[in-house]
């Protein structure tokens, strides 16, 4: 049984994940930040930790003694603003969930992960860390940053018989996207070619996919599930 750790695995599309790769046979640890992740997680089966990833002492601490054979660096914000009305702060937050986060609790595992000489890696990005989008200067930065640094440590670790791969989710139903006012959601549905929004058990169908040995010959990639919204 290999051991997964999920940040943000205790809503949307990381709660999807956690669902799959319990089903899987995974033994599954979520790192989440939400009062009721205990409880959810207990419900399907794993284990919560609430860890901030944004706080490198606390991720370095719970993460280290894990030992987990697999992350999936899911956990995300985003605090939407045109640039020129951004504060520094919101900024700051966004960048350090997002982009920090994942640096956190990949430094936290990768040495296990080295040791065993198996590991992998799936970073959640977004098409707007691809394609950019107005009022979200701060979240595409950190997602378009997600790639760079998906890229660079998939060709760190390729010799030790680790994978590391993006996914670029398109508009996906969740908690993130519902607070979508209609108007912004209808515009967006008119870019999909498939005409909807995808599932978050969609997105956890690929997590799942690309943390099994029928992927082992893909790493550094991004992939882009999003009904077409990006060709
Ligand atoms: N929903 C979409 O359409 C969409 C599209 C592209 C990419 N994504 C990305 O997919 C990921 C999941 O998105 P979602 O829609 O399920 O979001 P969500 O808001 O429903 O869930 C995010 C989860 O992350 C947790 N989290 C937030 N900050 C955290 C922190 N500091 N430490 C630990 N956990 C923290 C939250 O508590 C929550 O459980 C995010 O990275 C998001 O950017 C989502």
């Amino acid at each position: 049984m290999k051991t997964a750790i999920v940040t943000g695995g205790a809503k949307g599309i990381g709660l999807a994940i956690s669902k799959k790769l319990i089903a899987d046979g995974n033994k599954v640890i979520i790192f989440d930040v939400i009062q009721e992740g205990e409880t959810i997680a207990s419900q399907i089966g794993a284990e919560f930790k609430k860890v901030d990833i944004s706080n490198h002492a606390e991720v370095t601490t719970i993460a280290k003694p894990i030992d987990a054979d697999i992350l999936i660096n899911n956990a995300g914000i985003s605090i939407d603003n045109l640039l020129i009305r951004m504060k520094e702060s919101d900024w700051d937050k966004v960048i350090s969930v997002n982009l920090k986060g994942v640096f956190n609790c990949t430094y936290a595992v990768l040495p296990a992960m080295i040791k065993k000489r198996w590991g992998r890696i799936v970073n959640m990005s977004s098409v707007i860390g691809i394609m950019g989008n107005k009022g979200q200067t701060s979240y595409a930065a950190s997602k378009a940053g997600i790639i760079g640094f998906t890229k660079s440590v998939a060709k760190e670790v390729a010799s030790r018989n680790i994978t590391c791969n993006a996914i670029a989710p398109g508009f996906i139903s969740t908690d993130m996207t519902d607070k979508l006012p209609q108007e912004v959601k209808d515009a967006y549905i008119k870019t999909i070619p498939l005409a909807r929004p995808g599932t978050p058990e969609e997105i956890a169908e690929l997590v799942s996919f690309l943390i099994s040995d029928n992927s082992s010959y893909i790493t550094g990639q991004v992939i882009n599930i999003d009904g077409g919204m990006v060709m």
